[in-house]
């Protein structure tokens, strides 16, 4: 059973609700609902078998859901009146349902290639996360709908095997060659701390994470840089890493330590591969440390090391663009602890540590010097970490 929300949803629910009432004609069985999430620390290293330090953010994708007999599904969204339909033949063979609504049909099809009796279902959706924001709201679609369709099944389908699942998903139904962290950190996250997740082995660890208790805050700016070949390009990236690694010899980049680094460098064929790795294996460290101070309740000294990422990832793996270069370094002038891009790239968000009091002030910082630059204002809003998916408590209102 998904765990029941410690916390109230409130809108987004509700318009989840109304979608289902409005489509359907009647009151939905149940509610699901899944977070957006911002990574801390730890960029394109989860497909490297890496660490990461995800957070769940308070913006949700709700799934009103109830059982439909047979094997057909149908799902609205409060997006498009349109509802979309599909039965058996579409989720026997990957990509057959195109779209937005291809997510859910992975969903359907991961778990029958996993043997899953899955049951028929109508669903609405209702979503608070932005779309195409590097905020994870395919993951926290696909982590929904999984929750739902656990539920209604009654499947047996522990909390802790479904982000593999919903990766199976996303990987080869819709075809998108992510990583772990976005599946892992929507179903898995906890309120209040980030998720410490090794994702060869798939072990976490809740590290707490008590912004408001040490007087910061974490402020999320989106870019709205438009994504410039963003799907080529990550998958470019992780091309470029696996064959580093079959150079090196070592079944994945994290395989290879900072007291490794120079050694492996050499024996790299070209500049471009070294730069690559050299950010995975520093990223990994930088996690790594990351945690420490986190444990030992340091931090503001974060800050430093949140930046030295961003660096990386602008320098090394070349994956940041003017508009985020552009957020970071403003973020940091105006006295930002630590600045950042977050997500794989190419535009999405930027997040800041920085003095709750002077959260304002940074994000005003930043629409400054965008407007200096002709840029499109970007919008932001500060995020205390928040929980994993849920089932939501009490009837759906009708
Ligand atoms: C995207 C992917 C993740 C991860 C990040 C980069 O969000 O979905 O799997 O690779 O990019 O860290």
């Amino acid at each position: 059973m998904t765990a029941p929300s410690p916390t109230p949803v409130g809108d987004v629910a509700d318009r989840a609700s109304a979608a289902f009432r409005t489509g359907y004609g009647e009151p939905p069985a149940g509610r699901w609902a899944a977070p957006g999430r911002v990574n801390l620390i730890g960029e394109h290293t989860d497909y490297n078998d890496g660490y990461v330090l995800p957070f769940a953010l308070p913006l949700r994708t709700v799934v009103a859901a109830a059982p439909q007999p047979g094997t057909t599904w149908t799902v609205r969204s409060e997006l498009t009146g349109e509802p979309v339909t599909f039965g058996v033949d579409e989720v026997t063979g990957a990509g057959r349902v195109p779209g937005w609504a291809g997510y859910v049909a992975g969903v359907v099809w991961a778990l029958r290639a996993a043997g899953h009796p899955v049951p028929g279902a109508r669903l609405a959706v209702a979503s608070d996360v932005p779309l195409g924001a590097g905020l994870s709201s395919s993951a926290a679609l696909e982590a929904a709908v999984l929750a739902a369709l656990v539920d209604l099944g009654g499947l047996d389908l522990p909390a802790d095997a479904q982000p593999r699942l919903a990766q199976r998903a996303e990987n080869e139904y819709v075809g998108a060659p992510t990583g772990i962290m976005d599946q892992s950190a929507v179903i898995r996250c906890r309120a209040g701390h980030a998720l410490f997740l090794d994702c060869r082995t798939e072990a976490v660890d809740h590290i707490p994470f008590d912004l408001a208790a040490a007087g910061l805050a974490v402020l999320v700016v989106d870019s709205r840089a438009p994504h410039r070949h963003a799907d080529g390009e990550y998958a470019a990236r992780r091309a470029a890493c696996e064959r580093a690694a079959r150079v090196l010899g070592v079944p994945a980049l994290r395989d290879v330590g900072v007291a490794d680094l120079a050694a492996a460098l050499d024996r790299l064929p070209d500049d471009e591969t070294r730069r690559r790795l050299r950010h995975v294996v520093t990223e990994n460290q930088r996690v790594l440390d990351t945690v420490d101070l986190l444990r030992a309740g340091r931090i503001r000294e974060i800050g430093p090391l949140l930046t030295a990422s961003h660096t990386s990832m602008r320098d090394d793996f070349e994956i940041t663009v003017p508009e985020v270069d552009t957020a970071v370094e403003a973020a940091l002038a105006a006295g930002a602890l630590g600045a950042r891009m977050t997500g794989g790239g190419f535009g999405g968000c930027v997040l800041a540590l920085v003095d709750a009091a002077a959260a304002d002030s940074v994000a005003t910082a930043v629409a400054t010097a965008y407007a200096a630059r002709g840029f499109a204002a970007p919008t932001h809003f500060t995020a205390l970490p928040t929980h994993g998916t849920t089932q939501m408590q009490g009837r759906a209102p009708c």
